[in-house]
């Protein structure tokens, strides 16, 4: 899925089942994503063959996750169909078509998206007005979003129907977002993209008919509750950048709330502990440490970067406790096979862990 996301790990995806299917000759059995993101680890590792289980602290990769993991057929939509004006004789279209097709010919509404996350609705109450997105597509989101909640809420679509219409409403709105990467700020002047109308995709599907579960909780406490996997795979965020900061407008999306946000660029209020033990320098490198402990697997894969808050030898530390360690430098631009040379990781970004547990 081609979001913007830190840390997605869509263009390393191909080196990483690569080293999963040598280092442990499976492409079948229980694969664990503890750090899901925009699923792409989890999605390669359906495809392969495996049973997958998928874990995030973000609401919006939770949708995503019962998006691209539970619908393993073609989505029917058949409570709502009868009951929005859609051409239902339609020989080539799937009712999925048909859906984002009514939705995305809605009128648009002044909602919440227009009010704080555009310059028209903003600049009534705010001296520096925000421009996420222009007004015609902050008001074509509300429009969207809002008709998506009510059929969720009069039962006319299901949970799952839900968030497989907001993952398509998210991937959209990424699209034209006037940002440079993440939410945790809009660009002073338009990005051409966004300027472009806002239209709803089919979200990318991939039916398979295997095991999978998704949740939606602290990493750390869910490894504790977890039935033997053969393999776990850690990717957790390794700088202070929080992502329920960086990601609030998708959040708010897939909440489907009108929370009162401040601020120049808009936040979403805290709820709960929503910040990550893995963004603190002081806390990542025990938070690492205890779940490593926790976790029950034969294998165990992880991604790092060489810029993290842990450092390699902390690593390889914590690993060494589960048995012997390996690990690949991944260079974005090319991919360096095996230890490099005496350790030395200089100039890399990316890092591949692995090892193979011994009981
Ligand atoms: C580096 S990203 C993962 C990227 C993912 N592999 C992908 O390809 O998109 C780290 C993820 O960890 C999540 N996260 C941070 N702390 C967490 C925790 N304690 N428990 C569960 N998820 C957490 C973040 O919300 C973020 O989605």
């Amino acid at each position: 899925m081609a979001v913007r996301f830190i840390g997605n790990k869509q263009k390393l995806l191909d080196f990483i089942l690569q080293k999963v299917i040598e280092e442990t000759n499976l492409t079948s059995g229980l694969f664990v994503d503890l750090f899901t993101g925009t699923t792409s680890v989890a999605i390669g590792a359906k495809k392969l063959g495996f049973d997958v289980i998928t874990n995030d602290k973000l609401i919006s990769s939770f949708i995503y996750s019962k998006a691209g993991l539970l619908v393993n057929e073609e989505p029917r939509f058949e409570n709502l169909l009868p009951n929005i004006d859609v051409n239902t004789d339609s020989l080539f279209e799937q009712p999925y078509d048909l859906v984002l097709q009514y939705l995305n010919n809605l009128p648009e509404i002044e909602g919440l998206f227009y009010k704080e996350y555009a310059p028209g609705g903003s600049a009534k109450y705010l001296s520096e007005p925000r421009q996420y997105f222009t007004d015609n597509n902050a008001k074509k989101i509300d429009a969207i979003r809002i008709k998506i909640n009510y059929w969720y809420k009069k039962k006319l679509i299901d949970d799952i129907e839900r968030s497989l219409l907001i993952s398509s409403l998210i991937l959209a709105t990424n699209k034209v977002a006037n940002i440079s990467g993440t939410y945790g700020a809009y660009l002073k002047s338009w990005y051409n993209r966004a300027l472009e109308k806002i239209e709803l995709e089919r979200y990318p599907l991939f039916f398979s008919n295997g095991n999978y579960s998704v949740f939606n909780e602290d990493a750390n406490n869910l490894v504790k509750k977890l039935k033997t996997a053969d393999i776990v795979y850690i990717d957790p965020p390794y700088t202070k950048r929080q992502y329920n900061a960086y990601y609030h407008i998708p959040e708010t999306l897939a909440i489907g709330d009108n929370p009162k946000v401040w601020g120049k660029t808009g936040q979403r209020p805290r709820q709960g502990d929503e910040t990550s033990a893995y963004c603190y320098k002081r806390e990542a490198r025990n938070a690492l440490h205890e779940l490593v402990n926790n976790i029950k697997a034969r294998h165990i894969f992880l991604s790092y970067s060489t810029d993290g808050h842990i450092s390699h030898n902390e690593i390889l530390d914590i690993l060494s406790t589960k048995g012997e360690p390996k690990y690949w430098g991944v260079d974005y631009k090319r991919f360096r096979s095996n230890n490099p040379e005496g350790g030395k990781i200089e100039g890399l970004k990316e890092m591949l862990y692995y090892v193979e547990v011994i009981d």
